[in-house]
C-alpha cells in the first residue's frame, strides 16, 4: 500500500475535498519524530523529514545509520569558503544523502546569526553578515532542491542563542530584524525559494514566532511570496488556535500534544473555522505532492553512500574553508620530509562537528593526527593537554564478551530490586553515548525501563583512570563489583542531554596494565531521575554517556609535549573546541579554550618557535598567545575529512583560500552583544541593534584579533583597476583585476562593501553587499565582476515608513579583502528617494 500510494501522484485540491475533518486535522501533526501522517485511503503517503544541516542524520539517534558529515554544520566552516558554487554542490551532496536515508525533506540550512562568539549553535549558522549568510543559505537550498529533496530553512527568526531558547523573547527593533536577522532568509527566498520554513523556538518582541501572524503570514507569505510549508521546531508549537491562525502548517514532532482533539474543540467553540484547517492542510499536501516526485518508498530503509567521490567532495569542502590567519615569514607550509610532532588535545580526536541535532554519526572521521601521518608517517604525537569537556567515550577502550569494541546492553522492564528479572532485549553498543529517545522494542511499551551495560577494560598503562557517567535518568558504574560512580543518590543538574540531564559524575580508580577489569553499568530511564529539568519530557527515555580516560596530570602532559617539541624541526599544535563545548542546548560560558590548552600552547611555542597552531572551533576563541605564534590556522570542524584537509593545508597540497565569515574579537567583552547575550527573566535585548559583528568593530574603531573576511594565502594577490558601472536603476556592476603576484596558484575572494555618504540616520560604516571568489594562476591576472542589486545595496529599513528606503545620495563602493582592508574605492548614485517592500 505504502509504495503504491507514493507512486500515484495526488491532486491536492481533490484530496482536500475528500478528506474528512479528522483526517485533515491528523495531517497537521507528525506521527512520530520524523514522519508526517499518511491518509492511505486517498493515496497520501507518510513523508520522512531528517536533520540537517550538515549531513543527513536519518531517523534514529539510537544506533543511527552513519552519514557523510559536511564541515561544521552548514555553518561557519562552509561559509568560510565564500564559494557559492562549491556550497551548492555541498547542498546537492546533502540531497543525495537524504535520498539514501529515505527523507524527502531535509531540516536545513540553519540561517541564524552569530550575535556573540558564545552561541551554542553559532557553528551551525553561516555568518555574522546577512549577505554572506543569505548567499550561503541560498546556495545550500539550491543544491539540496536540485536533487528533488525539499530544504527547510531554519530557525525563522532571531533564534541566536540557546539560553532558555523556548522561553526567551528576542527583543529586537524592526530595523535590526529586517536588515540583519530576516535578511538572510529574505535572500534565500529571493534566490532559492526553499520549499519549507521551520519556525524558531523563541519569541520575537513578545510573541512566539510559531504563533506570530505578522512573521509567517504577512512577511513570509505575503511580502516575500513564500508558497511552501511552515513547520514548528521540535516541540516548538505552543498553542492550538493561535498557531494555526498564524499560519503554522505542521506541528513537529508527533504524536501531537497540542493539535488533534484540541483542534476539534477549537472548532466547536469557534476559535477556528474549517477553512483555517483547510489552509494548513493544503500546504502539507503540497509538500507531500512535491515529495512524490522524488518517488521514495514510504518508510524506506536507510542506506549509506560512503563512496570515494563523497570523500573527495567532503575533503574539498573542508580544505576550501580553512583560513590561514597568520603566517609570519612564510613559515607554512611545512616540509613533509623534515621531522615533525603533532601535539594537542584536538590532534588525536576528530572534532568533526558541533553538538546537538546537527551532530550525526559519520561514516568515519579522520583526526588531524591521522591526516598528517598519512602524508608524513614519521610524525610523532603527544597529547599535551586534555581538551575534552566530558571524558572521551569509554567504548574506545572496552570490549564485549565476544571481543568486539564496545559494550553489551541489556534491557529490563523491572528495576534492579526485582530478583530474577529477565532482559527483554540485548543490543551491541559500539558508542557509549546512548540516546534512547527512539529506542524501540515490542516489549518496551513505556518510557520507564532499566538497562545494564557490560564490557571489559584492559589498560595498557598502569595509572589512575577516570570513569565518567552523565545521565538523563539514573545510573551507577561498577568495576569488578565495586561502585565507582554513583549518579543516582545525589544527582546534580548539568548540561548533558541538551540541558535536561546531569553533570558528568567522575570516579577514579587505579588500574594495572595487562589486567582485565569487568565494567558493569546499571541505568534507569529519564522518568527515574530524582529531579526534572524543563524539556526533559521531550527526551522521554533519556540516555547515558560513559567516559573513560587515564587520569591526566596537566604539568606532566605539558612536559612530555615540550620534550617532544624540542626534538623535532616542526610542530603542528592542534587545539580548539568540540561538540561538547559548542552545542545546541547551551551557550558557551566564555570565549577561552578548554583549561590547559593556552598553557600548553605557550609552553610549546617557547620550546620550539617553528610551531603552527591549528584551531578547530565553529566560533571565535581568545588567543592570548597570538603575538608569540608565527602561524595560525582556523580549521573549524571539518566533517569526515577534516584531518586530511588540515594536512593538505599544513603541507601545502592546498593553497588556503578561506576567509573568516565572522570577526574574531580580542575578548568576549569587546563583542557588541556582550551585555545582552543571555536570557534574563526570559528576555534578550538585541541592544546592539544593527551593529552586529564588524558593523560594530568598524564603527567603534575597536581593535579585533582578526577582522571579518580576513584570510591569507601561500601566494600574494594585488587587486586593482576598480570600475563601478552605474548606468541603470537596477544593478551596479563592479569589476576589478586580481593579479597573482606570488609563486603558486591560488584563489582570492574579492569583497565589495557599500557605505552611504550622508544617510538620514545612523548607519554602519560599511556593509558587505557582494563578493566573488576567483582562481588565479601564478603570474597571471583575472578580471572579476560582481553585480549588485541597487535597492539591496543602498536601502535601510525605515521604521517610520514601515518599508525599505533607498535614499537619494552617493554611495561609496569599498573593495578589498576584509572588512578592515578595503583600499579600492568607487561609488554609485541614487537619484531619487523611494520606498519598497517585498523581495
Ligand atoms: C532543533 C532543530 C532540529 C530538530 C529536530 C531541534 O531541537 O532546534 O534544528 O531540526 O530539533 O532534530
Amino acid at each position: 500500500m505504502g509504495s503504491m500510494s507514493m507512486r500515484t501522484k495526488i491532486d491536492v485540491e481533490h484530496v482536500l475535498s475528500k478528506l474528512n475533518l479528522t483526517e485533515k486535522i491528523d495531517l497537521l501533526s507528525g506521527i512520530d519524530f520524523w514522519h508526517t501522517a499518511p491518509v492511505h485511503r486517498l493515496g497520501v503517503p507518510s513523508i520522512r523529514l531528517s536533520d540537517g544541516p550538515n549531513g543527513v542524520r536519518g531517523t534514529r539517534t539510537f544506533l543511527g545509520v552513519p552519514a557523510a558529515c559536511l564541515p561544521c554544520g552548514t555553518g561557519t566552516g562552509l561559509a568560510a569558503t565564500w564559494d557559492v558554487d562549491l556550497i551548492r554542490q555541498g547542498g546537492a551532496l546533502q540531497g543525495h544523502e537524504a535520498i539514501a536515508k529515505g527523507a524527502s525533506v531535509l531540516l536545513g540550512p540553519t540561517t541564524n546569526m552569530q550575535r556573540s562568539p558564545l552561541g551554542g549553535r553559532g557553528f551551525e549558522s553561516f555568518s555574522e553578515d546577512p549577505v554572506l549568510a543569505g548567499a550561503m543559505s541560498a546556495a545550500t537550498v539550491n543544491g539540496i532542491q536540485s536533487t528533488g529533496v525539499q530544504a527547510t530553512i531554519k530557525h525563522y527568526v532571531a533564534n541566536d542563542q540557546e539560553d532558555q531558547r523556548q522561553a526567551v523573547d528576542s527583543i529586537v527593533t524592526e530595523r535590526a530584524l529586517r536588515e540583519i536577522y530576516l535578511m538572510p532568509f529574505m535572500i534565500a527566498q529571493r534566490d532559492a525559494k526553499p520549499d519549507c520554513f521551520m519556525t524558531a523556538y523563541n519569541k520575537v518582541n513578545g510573541l512566539h514566532v510559531s504563533e506570530t501572524p505578522r512573521l509567517i503570514q504577512d512577511v513570509l507569505r505575503k511580502e516575500w511570496g513564500f508558497d511552501g510549508m511552515v513547520m514548528s521546531d521540535w516541540f516548538g508549537t505552543y498553542s492550538t488556535s493561535e498557531a494555526i491562525k498564524a499560519g503554522l502548517d505542521l506541528e513537529m514532532p508527533g504524536p501531537t500534544y497540542i493539535r488533534g482533539s484540541l483542534v476539534n474543540q477549537a472548532l466547536t467553540c469557534g476559535k477556528l473555522e474549517e477553512h483555517d484547517i483547510d489552509e494548513r492542510a493544503r500546504e502539507v499536501l503540497k509538500m507531500v505532492r512535491k515529495a512524490q516526485d522524488l518517488g521514495l518508498q514510504e518508510n524506506a530503509p536507510e542506506e549509506t553512500v560512503d563512496t570515494p567521490e563523497t570523500a573527495a567532495q567532503l575533503r574539498e569542502l573542508a580544505r576550501e574553508g580553512i583560513v590561514l590567519l597568520k603566517n609570519e615569514n612564510d613559515m607554512l607550509p611545512f616540509d613533509k620530509e623534515k621531522s615533525i610532532a603533532v601535539i594537542g588535545p584536538n590532534a588525536a580526536d576528530a572534532a568533526y562537528c558541533g553538538g546537538g541535532s546537527a551532530s550525526l554519526l559519520p561514516y568515519y572521521a579522520v583526526t588531524p593526527l591521522k591526516g598528517l601521518q598519512a602524508q608524513a608517517p614519521h610524525a610523532k604525537y603527544a597529547l599535551g593537554a586534555p581538551g575534552w569537556k566530558s571524558l572521551p567515550l569509554m567504548t574506545r577502550m572496552t570490549k564485549t564478551k565476544d571481543g568486539k569494541d564496545g559494550l553489551t546492553m541489556k534491557v529490563f522492564l523491572d528495576p534492579p530490586s526485582v530478583k530474577n528479572r529477565k532482559p527483554v532485549d540485548e543490543v551491541y553498543i559500539p558508542i557509549s553515548d546512548v540516546q534512547l529517545t527512539d529506542y524501540k522494542h515490542p516489549d518496551v511499551q513505556t518510557h520507564v525501563y532499566w538497562l545494564e551495560l557490560d564490557g571489559t577494560f584492559t589498560p595498557s598503562e598502569t595509572s589512575e583512570y577516570e570513569i565518567g557517567l552523565a545521565v538523563s535518568g539514573t545510573g551507577k558504574v561498577y568495576v569488578n563489583g565495586e561502585c565507582v560512580v554513583d549518579n543516582e543518590t545525589n544527582q546534580r543538574r548539568g548540561d548533558s542531554f541538551a540541558g535536561t540531564g546531569t553533570v558528568e559524575e567522575i570516579g577514579v580508580l587505579k588500574m594495572d596494565a595487562g589486567t582485565t577489569y569487568d565494567i558493569h553499568v546499571t541505568f534507569g530511564t529519564c522518568p527515574t531521575m530524582t529531579f526534572t529539568n524543563p524539556g526533559s519530557n521531550d527526551y522521554e527515555s533519556g540516555g547515558l554517556t560513559l567516559g573513560l580516560e587515564r587520569k591526566i596530570e596537566l604539568p606532566n602532559e605539558i612536559e612530555r609535549a615540550v620534550k617532544l617539541a624540542k626534538e623535532v624541526d616542526q610542530v603542528v599544535l592542534c587545539a580548539g573546541l568540540n561538540k561538547y563545548w559548542e552545542s545546541e542546548g547551551y551557550d558557551r560560558e566564555h570565549m577561552d579554550l578548554p583549561p590547559g590548552s593556552d598553557d600548553l600552547i605557550k609552553a610549546v611555542l617557547a620550546a620550539n618557535p617553528n610551531t603552527a597552531i591549528v584551531i578547530q572551533s565553529g566560533t571565535p576563541i581568545t588567543l592570548p598567545w597570538l603575538k608569540e605564534a608565527p602561524a595560525l590556522v582556523q580549521a573549524f570542524y571539518g566533517g569526515n575529512e577534516g584531518g586530511n584537509a588540515i594536512a593538505d593545508v599544513v603541507f601545502g597540497n592546498t593553497n588556503p583560500s578561506g576567509k573568516l565569515p565572522l570577526s574574531f574579537p580580542l575578548r568576549n567583552e569587546d563583542n557588541p552583544a556582550f551585555l545582552n547575550y543571555k536570557s534574563e527573566r526570559h528576555r534578550a535585548v538585541y541592544g546592539e541593534d544593527v551593529y552586529i559583528g564588524y558593523r560594530f568593530y568598524e564603527k567603534s574603531k575597536k581593535e579585533v584579533a582578526f577582522p571579518f573576511g580576513h584570510g591569507l594565502s601561500y601566494t600574494t594577490f594585488d587587486t586593482k583597476d576598480l570600475d563601478v558601472q552605474d548606468d541603470n536603476d537596477d544593478d551596479i556592476v563592479i569589476s576589478a583585476t586580481v593579479s597573482n603576484t606570488g609563486k603558486i596558484d591560488g584563489s582570492q575572494v574579492v569583497q565589495a562593501y557599500v557605505s552611504q555618504r550622508s544617510p538620514s540616520l545612523n548607519r554602519p560604516k560599511k556593509e558587505l553587499k557582494g563578493f566573488t571568489k576567483v582562481f588565479v594562476k601564478s603570474g597571471s591576472s583575472e578580471r572579476v565582476k560582481i553585480v549588485l542589486s541597487k535597492k539591496y545595496a543602498a536601502s535601510f529599513w525605515d521604521e517610520a515608513r514601515d518599508a525599505w528606503t533607498m535614499e537619494k545620495d552617493t554611495y561609496d563602493v569599498l573593495v578589498g579583502n576584509s572588512s578592515a582592508s578595503t583600499p579600492l574605492k568607487g561609488h554609485f548614485k541614487v537619484h531619487k528617494t523611494s520606498w519598497w517592500r517585498g523581495l
